[in-house]
């Protein structure tokens, strides 16, 4: 497939600032040229138009879904490049911004088709407005694409939801917020823990996590929160987690992923600048996406 690159600088679903300069932060490296260097077709839509806090980007009424109105109508129109990318015979490729944005591009990549969804996060992102600490709409995408949430979120793909619980597999997860937690054990979602990796090894898990979403779908999205890497390695996210993978094992996961050969679109999300050392974790999540692409060692 070739390949479509688009930036979405968005930050109203975080509850810090700084992910917006992620698709930037990612280009810098390079990121067009070293993924035509593989031998893949590539061209860069630019951005995705976001508004922001500055220039009145409305919060809402509702604490529990801050910036709802701005995020929905981002995902939307997030949703309709996708489509038109994939009705072309392009694997979008979408550069972050926050999670929220994922609602748009999972919910466009699966129009007219049936993907299977692989979330790689050290969260679930499975809160709803009933349970959400936060009231960050980046914490309620994964839940909003199963078809839990506000209507206008979970109706972004035109069904609902836009991928049913058993062809989605979250992998890596290793913090929940306590109702959050009660929700996804209930959910049918294919949850592969922190703990699962430690036992198994990121192989035997990354294999059954592609296989148990592969059944009647149409190839998979995947969704990759750089937040899921160890804090020491990946520096430079929003909400940064002790304990995440390691260098190789997401390289490994990513290896696996394109060997596979299902993968249909690819977000890379949550890459925060402002927290980073010498842009370290945009640099890695560019070289993991060429890992998904295809880069081998040998
Ligand atoms: N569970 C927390 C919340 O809902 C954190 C979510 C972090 N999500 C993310 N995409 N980084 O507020
Ligand atoms: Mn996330
Ligand atoms: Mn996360
Ligand atoms: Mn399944």
């Amino acid at each position: 497939y070739p390949i479509a690159l688009l930036g979405v600088p968005i930050d109203l679903g975080a509850g810090r600032r700084g992910v917006d300069m992620g698709p930037s932060a990612m280009r810098y490296t390079g990121l067009q040229a070293r993924i035509a260097a593989l031998g893949h077709d590539v061209c860069d839509l630019g951005n995705v138009p976001t508004p922001m806090i500055e220039t009145g980007a409305p919060l809402g009424d509702d604490p529990r879904l801050r910036y709802l109105d701005p995020i929905w109508r981002v995902c939307a129109e997030l949703a309709d490049r996708v489509a038109t990318c994939v009705q072309q015979g392009q694997l979008p490729l979408i550069l972050g911004g926050d999670h929220s944005l994922a609602m748009g591009s999972v919910s466009g990549s699966t129009r007219g088709r049936q993907l299977g969804l692989i979330w790689i996060d050290a969260h679930a992102d499975f809160n709803t407005p009933e349970t959400t600490p936060s009231g960050n709409i980046h914490g309620m995408s994964l839940a909003a694409l199963s078809g839990r949430g506000h209507p206008l979120l979970t109706g972004l793909a035109g069904r609902v939801p836009a991928i049913p619980p058993d062809q989605i597999a979250l992998v890596a997860v290793r913090d929940l917020d306590p109702l959050e937690r009660e929700a996804l054990r209930t959910s049918g979602i294919h949850t592969f823990t922190m703990h699962d990796i430690d036992r198994r090894g990121m192989a035997a898990v990354m294999e059954q996590a592609i296989s148990c979403i592969s059944h009647a779908t149409d190839g998979y999205h995947v969704s990759l929160d750089l937040d899921v890497i160890d804090p020491k390695i990946a520096p430079g996210v929003g909400t940064p987690v002790l304990g995440g993978i390691s260098y190789r094992e997401a390289h490994l996961a990513m290896e696996l992923i394109a060997q596979a050969g299902g993968l249909r679109s690819l977000d890379v999300v949550e890459v925060n600048p402002i927290l980073d050392i010498h842009n370290a974790t945009a640099e890695l999540a560019v070289e993991l996406v060429l890992s998904a692409l295809g880069k081998r060692i040998l």
